[in-house]
């Protein structure tokens, strides 16, 4: 994927100078984290977008783009700018925002792109408005852009996004997000370049389910939050299994299960789709595993010839990261 590093300020005619202006990047997510759906999400350390953001005296919110995706710039259509208007529309006085986005996590892939885009927004404008706002608020508002993306509310990419390590979301109606403490595990993601949307990868969901499915999932959620804050891998490992969700959306990934049997047989604690795919994620406990799980995953999409992106990269522990204004 083509990188870009403009930044607008260093040229613009308009510039304000600090304390209007900063720079923020927003993580990809991984929500889900298999068996945990709508309510478990980690964020990671690559890929992650950059956006600047500008206070202006008019109301309103101005987008630019400055990738390749020719995203929507009219606000009510674009994530980052839904949920900027769900913040504005608390804060009293005429502020308007300029917010200039280069996305480098690719819409569609499963790695919570519009997520970042909305959680990315709410922080930087915050950080501009002296954090008036808790993070608790700002997952409030991101959630309208999250609403625009995939039709529904859910906040399993935008707090891990907001907030770091994983997050477990046990209520959106009432808002209860719970930190929980984020092992230093390696995370390898494949994104096959196929776009698998989100309100159609749920869609195609099962409305019911069946008592002894949902009591072997409740217990794989139990065992995965256990095992995390336990840093227990092997427990970790055994709770990463989805029998709700997965074998129905799996049907939408080529090479999924040839995927996750290799990336097992390379050392993998175990792993599945990520968010409503098509990426497909793997946890391992140490870098040079995460790089053969990585081997792994090249060797099955090589030999489907399907064109494939990945990362092997970390648990990110802080969430939007807010750099010094320019
Ligand atoms: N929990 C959501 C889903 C995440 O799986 O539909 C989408 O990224």
């Amino acid at each position: 994927m083509k990188q870009f590093f403009h930044n607008p300020f260093l040229y613009s005619p308009l510039s304000l100078g600090a304390g209007n202006t900063i720079t923020i990047h927003a993580p990809a997510t991984v929500a889900n984290m298999v068996c945990g759906f709508d309510v478990l999400g980690f964020a990671v350390n690559e890929p992650y977008d950059e956006m600047h953001f500008r206070l202006r005296d008019e109301p309103g919110v101005k987008i630019i783009n400055l990738d390749e995706y020719n995203l929507p710039t009219d606000p009510e259509k674009n994530v980052a700018g839904a949920a900027l208007l769900a913040m504005l529309e608390e804060v009293d006085e005429k502020t308007g925002v300029e917010v200039s986005i280069c996305k480098k996590i690719k819409p569609g892939s499963g790695v919570g792109s519009s997520a970042a885009s909305s959680a990315g927004a709410v922080v930087g404008l915050n950080h501009l408005l002296n954090n008036r706002f808790i993070k608790e608020d700002l997952v409030r508002f991101a959630m309208s852009g999250e609403k625009l993306a995939s039709g529904v509310k859910h906040a399993d990419n935008i707090a891990p996004c907001i907030y770091g390590g994983v997050t477990l979301i046990r209520s959106i109606f009432p808002l209860d997000i719970i930190p929980l403490a984020a092992p230093s595990l390696y995370v390898t993601i494949v994104h096959p370049q196929i776009e698998v949307r989100t309100s159609d990868a749920r869609g195609i969901l099962k409305q019911q389910v069946q008592l002894k499915d949902a009591i072997r999932q409740w217990g794989n959620i139990a065992g995965l939050v256990a095992g995390l804050l336990q840093n227990d891998h092997a427990l970790i490992g055994r709770s990463l299994e989805d029998v709700l969700i997965e074998p129905v959306r799996s049907i939408l990934i080529p090479g999924f299960d040839t995927i996750k049997q290799l990336s097992k047989e390379a050392g993998a604690l175990g792993g599945g789709i990520s968010g409503s795919g098509p990426s497909v994620f793997m946890l391992s406990k140490d870098e040079n595993t995460a790089k053969q799980v990585e081997a792994a995953m090249h060797t099955v999409y090589n030999q489907l010839s399907l064109e494939h992106h990945t990362y092997v990269t970390t648990i990110n522990q802080e969430g939007v990261r807010v750099l010094s204004p320019e």
